[in-house]
């Protein structure tokens, strides 16, 4: 049995540390209640993925208000649910105290799943009505509310969800040219996120601060290119764009890619494009090389299939990344830590993109594959 010692080797994340470099990446599961709040399906999931002892569990996207929703049974943070959520975190906790508990704070943009509440940051062909300025600053205000309600449950930490084409995603790429203060240039593109590492640092440094961010979308003017009319990658922007997230505060950054919606395969390689995968090590090796001192948090590994823990180990040793994260995988067996340790067979995601099509469908995501815990 191979021993994977540098995944299985204690790695710290700002003021704390954790037991392995395995991170169970936020995935969607669209079962919260009506009104957003957590159901029994939600705790099941978050109490799976704690007796599989990862080192870091990303609690799925959670709205910052009604309006910000990205799936109908999306959850959604407010001081009347906040209590359940600390439940959540509670359960998590009771399980396994070692776990690094980070909760991803969203808002869906134009990928609200209620088109009325469609809202974009920059001009484009379609009829989605621009954000205007006090819009946007009520949005800093209610993701700031969000961040003081997280304080309270217990969670190690926040990931303010800057990737994927959602909100905050939109207003880092080079075609936002807004004229204000939300727009424009890098200094600009990264206010609104900055100012809320700068406010979770200042009025809640027990919580570790980070984003999520796709460092190439694969689009027009989209993140990881250098202008409003370029498709070819340069990640310079990016770098420019992070250094001012890291200047803010930022501890981590969870390196993704891709926007799901428009090319999925970047975000989620699947069999066909499993090569994909090395798009996102040389991400995360181009940000590890960069910010030496944050920790940086690898994506995609469920491409890998069986020979992701490998792979993972070797660029654990070769310092391309602090931690390993697995989305798709975690859903096919969130045991995976636990069992790689201990030799027991693992339940690998087959790439079928079955949680994918539930997810698009609006339907309750699982794996259709493996019975969860099996
Ligand atoms: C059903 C589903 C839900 C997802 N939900 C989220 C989410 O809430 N936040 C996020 O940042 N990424 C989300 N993702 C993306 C995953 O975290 C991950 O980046 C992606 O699946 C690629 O990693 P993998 O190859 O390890 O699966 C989701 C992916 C899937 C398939």
């Amino acid at each position: 049995m191979y021993d994977y010692k540098f995944l299985f080797s204690q790695y710290p994340l700002a003021n704390a540390v954790a037991p392995n470099r395995f991170v169970a990446q936020a995935i969607e599961c669209n079962t919260a209640d009506e009104y957003g709040r957590p159901t029994k399906e939600n705790f099941e999931r978050y109490k799976q993925l704690a007796h599989g002892r990862w080192g870091i569990i990303c609690v799925e996207a959670i709205a910052i208000s009604n309006e910000a929703k990205a799936r109908t049974h999306g959850l959604v943070l407010s001081s009347h649910s906040v209590h359940l959520f600390k439940q959540i975190i509670q359960a998590i906790k009771a399980i396994d105290n070692q776990t690094i508990v980070i909760v991803q704070l969203t808002h869906a943009g134009r990928q609200c799943f209620d088109r009325n509440h469609r809202v974009k940051v920059y001009s484009d062909s379609t009829a989605i009505p621009i954000l205007s300025t006090a819009q946007t600053k009520k949005i800093q205000q209610q993701f700031e509310e969000a961040v003081a309600l997280i304080a309270e449950t217990g969670a190690d930490g926040i990931d303010i969800k800057a990737c994927h084409g959602y909100l905050l995603d939109e207003m880092l790429r080079p075609a936002n040219n807004r004229d204000d203060q939300f727009g424009g240039d890098y200094k600009n593109r990264s206010y609104l996120i900055a100012s809320l590492f700068r406010y979770a640092r200042q009025y809640h440094p027990h919580l570790i601060v980070g984003s999520r961010i796709s460092m190439y979308e694969g689009i027009r003017g989209g993140c990881g290119t250098n202008s409003a009319n370029e498709i070819i990658e340069d990640l310079t922007g990016m770098l420019s764009i992070l250094s001012i997230m890291v200047d803010a505060g930022a501890q981590y950054i969870n390196v993704s890619a891709g926007v799901p919606t428009v090319t999925p395969a970047l975000t989620r390689p699947i069999a066909s494009n499993a090569f994909d995968l090395y798009h996102h090590i040389r991400y995360t090796y181009t940000t590890k090389k960069q910010f030496g001192n944050i920790a940086v948090i690898g994506s995609a590994y469920t491409s890998a299939q069986d020979k992701s823990l490998l792979l993972a180990d070797e660029n654990c040793e070769k310092q391309y990344a602090d931690f390993i994260g697995f989305g798709r995988q975690s859903l096919a067996d969130p045991l995976l830590p636990v069992k790689a340790k201990q030799g027991i067979p693992i339940n690998w995601c087959t790439l079928c993109s079955g949680c994918s099509t539930l997810l698009k469908k609006q339907q309750p995501v699982h794996c259709i594959k493996y019975k969860q815990g099996s």
